[in-house]
């Protein structure tokens, strides 16, 4: 169901891979609201991806960028702003890439050239992104932007590897960046921490279906899906949340505040016995 939260507002949305993507399903829901928006991903990844269906479904238009490129990010923001007609007033950040996570690297034996490339496309994106768009003075006052991360940054998950130390990056940008839009743009610049969510990228962390189910036990409301992820990005880009900047925000079913749960306890007690 649309409220509409979003008419008249123009966005750029990264990340949307295939119809499990986060990205994707925010795509939709801003659709609904009534946003307008163009889609990017990097040039490989939108050679194996299914992105002209989402275009077509949202009638957007696809610009490929990858996202560590300055010069690919430069033709994004002017492209963009073309295709919309002016100045952008939402940004979803939805990119995570490990290499020593893919590669099977274990944390205590990190390739670093690999290591590099992962905070790059996972943190200095976001700064590179909204550099550009600062730069170019692309955002309308008012606007807002969001990246999205996972609790890593605060508590380890052994097998999350070095997404951890870049997520714990990508929180530290929002707020840097956040100060400076803030001040000079009225731009906001928030972090969902979101629940483990099935997509490409959920799913190449080792362990990954041990570690969904056990935040579901953990999370008294259950684990946040993909589409309330969708919605409350979508919040965020509204008017309705003016004020909200710099700030790390939890959409996790409250897990990250759980002890322990119940249900956790009593499988680990009849383990026990
Ligand atoms: P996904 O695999 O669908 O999306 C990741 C996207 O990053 C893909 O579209 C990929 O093409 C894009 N990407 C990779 N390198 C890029 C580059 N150089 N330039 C531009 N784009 C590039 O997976 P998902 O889960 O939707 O990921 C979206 C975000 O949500 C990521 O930041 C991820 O870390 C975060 N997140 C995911 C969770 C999960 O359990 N799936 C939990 C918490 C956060």
């Amino acid at each position: 169901m649309g409220y509409n939260l979003l008419k008249g507002k123009k966005g750029i949305i990264f990340g949307a891979l295939d119809e499990n993507s986060i990205a994707w399903k925010t795509a939709e829901r801003v659709h609904e609201e009534g946003g307008t928006f163009v889609l990017t991903n990097a040039p490989i990844a939108m050679r194996m991806g299914t992105l002209n269906n989402l275009a077509e479904k949202t009638g957007s238009e696809i610009i490929p960028a990858d996202a560590t490129s300055i010069e690919d990010l430069e033709n994004l923001v002017d492209k963009a702003q073309e295709i919309l007609g002016g100045k952008i007033d939402f940004v979803l950040h939805s990119i995570g890439m490990s290499v020593n996570v893919r590669k099977g690297r274990h944390y205590t034996d990190q390739n670093y050239a690999w290591t590099e490339k992962g905070w790059d496309v996972s943190a200095v994106s976001f700064h590179k992104t909204m550099q550009t768009l600062y730069k170019k003075d692309a955002m309308n006052e008012w606007g807002s932007i969001v990246g999205l991360t996972y609790m890593a940054a605060q508590r380890v998950f052994p097998d999350y590897n070095d997404m951890a130390d870049n997520k714990a990056f990508l929180e530290s940008i929002a707020r840097s960046f956040g100060y400076h839009f803030g001040k000079e743009k009225n731009v906001r610049v928030n972090t969902i921490s979101q629940s483990p969510t099935p997509t490409t990228a959920g799913q190449g962390v080792k362990g990954f279906d041990g570690f969904i189910a056990f935040a579901e036990k953990m999370s008294p409301l259950g684990n946040a899906t993909a589409d309330d992820c969708a919605n409350y990005t979508v919040t965020l880009f509204s008017d309705l949340t003016k004020r909200v900047t710099m700030q790390n925000l939890y959409n996790d079913g409250g897990f990250s505040n759980t002890g322990v749960s119940n249900e956790v306890m009593d499988a680990f007690v009849r383990d026990q016995e």
